[in-house]
């Protein structure tokens, strides 16, 4: 699947890349619909994304236009089945009067493609938050080392896992394929490292490369749309 997603404009490298597929979640039905893309004046299909004002400083206040998922990949069984499974599985862990509401499902595919001794970044260099749960789905690891992920408490945020005191530092894995993160928010802070090639890889399954599905939900909010 990670060969069909398009380079991220916002890697200056060129080795990571990423599509967006939205869908609303109605709780009462438990239906879940796609959420069409903006379409752009070069007709290109995309989603605004702006996680909010001082969550990530390497986009500070910065709304960014991520391509929109092609419809094979919005249509997909699994990635439709993984975005239900997430609002149903948040319901029931964190109820609220918000679930009468529908939600707006977001799934970010992200993939790593690193090159020889030129790596591919995952997240953020430094502990961070994102202002919202996420649920990090890893689908495919081939010939890559890195991509560790560490989870810390929320005083730890700002600081690189390696200057983290180690008290602070709650719980670390490498995601395999199948495997999924799940990650309260408010909770705590997270970090990923960069990804690079393994030395040990012969290439026959193709360009080294991870991708994850990026999963989150939130209840919907129409009133941008009739601003
Ligand atoms: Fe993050």
């Amino acid at each position: 699947m990670s060969e069909e997603i398009p380079a991220d404009p916002y890697d200056p490298r060129g080795l990571r890349h990423r599509v967006m597929a939205c869908y609303i979640f109605h709780p009462g039905s438990g239906t879940l619909l796609p959420w069409p893309a903006d379409i752009g004046a070069d007709e290109e299909q995309f989603y605004p994304f702006f996680q909010g004002d001082g969550v990530n400083p390497e986009f500070p206040d910065r709304e960014r236009r991520i391509t929109a998922a092609p419809a094979h990949i919005v249509g997909n069984s699994i990635v439709r089945q993984l975005a239900i499974h997430q609002c149903l599985s948040m319901k029931a862990a964190f109820p609220g009067a918000h679930w009468s509401q529908p939600h707006l499902v977001t799934a970010h595919l992200v993939a790593q493609r690193p090159k020889p001794g030129k790596t591919s970044p995952v997240s953020p260099n430094y502990l961070h938050q994102d202002l919202e749960d996420t649920a990090i789905h890893l689908i495919e690891r081939i010939g890559v080392t890195g991509g560790q992920s560490v989870i810390g408490k929320v005083a730890a945020a700002g600081l690189h896992p390696s200057e983290a005191s180690p008290n602070h530092i709650l719980y670390k894995c490498t995601l395999r394929p199948g495997e999924t993160l799940y990650i309260r928010d408010s909770m705590v802070s997270h970090h990923a490292n960069a990804v690079s090639v393994d030395p040990d890889y012969d290439g026959k399954d193709g360009p080294a490369r991870r991708c994850t599905i990026l999963m989150d939900a939130k209840p919907f909010n129409l009133e941008p749309y009739y601003a």
